[in-house]
């Protein structure tokens, strides 16, 4: 199915949520209204008005679209589409008019099922910030199949779970695979971050996974499953578990604590490989750790860290102690990080490859670094997922996939580098030993 002759490039579904609202702002100063064929959409008019009004008050009108287009001409006359997550009609209504559903309603396990499946239908692309891995095992299995026959590439993760840990792990392989002839067998990822919050949306997303998970069996399983988002043929290999207690990275020099996304990014990049054909191998390893420094220091946050998120899993498992902090310790739906926090956090996460071959029996090793300069869950996410919708557009990807239920660097891959350059997110990569 074709998206050349849709009404819209994309249509920002959740324009008015806390995430919602960061990507239209960041739409809005990118591409203005003219550079982009975009609407907002939403389930109450009201609130999406509020929205463009905003946008348009902060970017000016976005300039002038004279090709005799029906194009929006400036930013104050965006369309706004409304519809509800549990409404097929009125999602199907949006599917069938864009190229492209750029989501932030969440959490997708409760909101998100319809609309995928609508934009299966329609042989619609879709890109979403889920990290729920329970709920994207389901869309695959669900319309994996029926995605690749209608043409419909659907991206799970295109926030920072897990475009830097995916991305940036096909940027290493590739840079490997051009100067050293080879690829690398394991790839380990430090993260750092600075500052940084969660919204509303992001723990009522993580509530939910513990909620679900406490319910039924076979979600505890999926989630226990390292290759929970294989192909179902890849499903039982052995591959590790993300790290729990305190770790040591010996060749970086640091103590390491399990880092939260790592349950998320770590399916995702097996995920990868497999849809890329294996070209990482079939025993390739990927793990990913908080860095959190040298010596004594670093030791007692790894300790502290390590044991406060056992903590929180231990609570959130309890089903009492986990509806009491969700109703009176975490934030709500719709909250968030303020300005300051979101302008004033960054983070960094290097990916360290190795490996060895005929040509290099001494081994190698390539770095890549990806950068955010704001905070990751929201000033680089929002940019990450504005840039995904952009270049599923345009059909700037890189895929051996017409369609199905993709990840990041199967679905879009390198092209995805290249829109984020001068956003603040950054990928860098180099071979580090080894390349004479
Ligand atoms: N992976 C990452 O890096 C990352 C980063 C940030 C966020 N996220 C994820 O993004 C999602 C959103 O987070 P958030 O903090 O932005 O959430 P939020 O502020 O609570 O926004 C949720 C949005 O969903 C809409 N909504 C709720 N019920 C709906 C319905 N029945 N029909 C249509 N729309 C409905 C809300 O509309 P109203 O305004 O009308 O209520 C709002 O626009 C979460 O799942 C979060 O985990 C992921």
């Amino acid at each position: 199915m074709s998206t050349h002759d849709r009404e819209y490039d994309v249509v920002l579904w959740g324009a008015t949520g806390f995430t919602g609202r960061l990507v239209a702002d960041y739409l809005a100063g990118r591409y203005g209204a003219t550079d982009l064929d975009w609407a907002l959409a939403g389930r109450s008019e009201d609130r999406l008005a509020d929205v463009r009004e905003s946008v348009a008050a902060d970017h000016g009108d976005g300039g002038d679209a004279d090709d005799g287009s029906e194009q929006a001409e400036s930013l104050a006359d965006l369309d706004l589409l409304t519809g509800d997550a549990f409404d097929r009609d009125s999602l199907d209504a949006i599917a069938e008019r864009t190229a492209v559903v750029c989501t932030t309603v969440g959490p997708y396990a409760t909101y998100g099922s319809e609309l995928v499946a609508a934009c299966v239908e329609h042989g619609t692309n879709y890109c979403d910030l889920s990290g729920e891995v329970h709920w994207m095992r389901r869309t695959i299995d669900e319309h994996h199949d029926r995605a690749t026959e209608t043409g419909a590439r659907i991206v799970h993760g295109c926030g920072f779970d897990s475009v830097p840990s995916d991305v940036g792990t096909l940027l290493l392989q590739t840079h490997a695979a051009e100067e050293l002839g080879a690829h690398c067998d394991e790839v380990r990822g430090l993260v750092s971050i600075r500052g940084g919050a969660f919204s509303g949306g992001t723990i009522a997303s993580m509530v939910e996974m513990y909620r679900e998970g406490a319910a039924d069996r076979d979600v505890r399983r999926i989630l226990a499953d390292p290759r929970a988002l294989d192909p179902p043929e890849s499903r039982g290999a052995p591959a590790e578990r993300p790290q729990r207690g305190v770790g040591r990275d010996r060749d970086r020099d640091t103590w390491t604590a399990p880092f939260v996304m790592a349950q998320i990014n770590e399916p995702v990049v097996r995920r990868s490989n497999a849809l890329l054909g294996y070209p990482w191998g079939h025993t390739f390893r990927y793990g990913e750790a908080l860095r959190t420094g040298d010596g004594v220091k670093g030791a007692a946050t790894a300790g502290a860290l390590a044991a406060g998120q056992g903590l929180l899993a231990g609570a959130l498992s309890v089903g009492p102690l986990r509806e009491a902090l969700d109703r009176y310790v975490l934030p709500d739906p719709g909250d968030g990080p303020d300005e300051e926090t979101i302008e004033g956090s960054s983070f960094e996460v290097r990916l360290r490859g190795t490996g060895a071959s005929e040509e290099h029996p001494g081994g190698y090793t390539v770095e890549a670094t990806v950068r955010g300069d704001r905070d990751p869950g929201y000033g680089s996410t929002c940019r990450m997922l504005g840039e995904s919708a952009v270049c599923l557009a345009r059909g700037e990807v890189d895929s051996p996939h017409d369609g199905g239920v993709l990840t990041p660097a199967s679905g879009i891959g390198l092209p995805l580098i290249d829109r984020l350059e001068g956003t603040g997110v950054s990928f860098d990569v180099e071979t580090v030993e080894g390349g004479d």
